[in-house]
């Protein structure tokens, strides 16, 4: 079975409103395993890479002022399926677009404040991994319920 890896991050709006715990949670029930995970504070030249393909859009100054205006979760997040799973449990990109139940449908009511970031394809995911975290801070470990969540 394909144990894939995606990139996650808590946004700085998660942050501010207290919903860190509640990314988490969500992840961590879904059977999904958190790999590596850090608070930080976004430069503009990370934001400015990280949404990379956004800059010739409109909205990419006020992207970046956003993503760096408070501090983030970054996580590398692993499991069968992990990038459609995990932008699954955001939902869709404006929140007022998104199903209830997701993390974007639940806590989110404006396009430029949608709480989370998860990586659009397994391409995606490696480039973002590789752009946040070291190889050495991405830690190998198993979870004591993988033989119930994985058949
Ligand atoms: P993200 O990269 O943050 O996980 O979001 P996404 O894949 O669902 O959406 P994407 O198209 O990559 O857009 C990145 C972020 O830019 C803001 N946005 N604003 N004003 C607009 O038309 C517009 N479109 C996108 C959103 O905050 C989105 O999360
Ligand atoms: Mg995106």
């Amino acid at each position: 079975m394909s144990r894939e890896r995606t990139f996650l991050m808590a946004k700085p709006d998660a942050v501010s409103r207290g919903l860190v715990g509640e990314v988490i949670r969500r992840v961590e029930r879904k059977g999904l395993k958190i790999v590596a995970m850090k608070m930080m504070r976004i430069d503009r030249d990370l934001a400015e890479q990280h949404y990379g393909e956004h800059r010739e859009k409109p909205f990419f100054g006020d992207l970046v002022s956003f993503i760096t205006s408070n501090p983030v979760v970054a996580m590398v997040i692993e499991g069968k399926d992990a990038v459609r799973v995990v932008r699954s449990l955001l939902g869709e990109t404006d929140p007022n677009r998104s199903p209830m139940g997701t993390l974007r449908g639940d806590f989110g009511l404006d396009l430029g404040r949608n709480i989370v970031h998860g990586s659009d394809s397994p391409e995606s995911a490696e480039r973002e991994i590789n752009l946040f975290f070291r190889p050495e801070e991405i830690l190998d470990y198993e979870r004591a319920d993988e033989g119930w969540v994985y058949e």
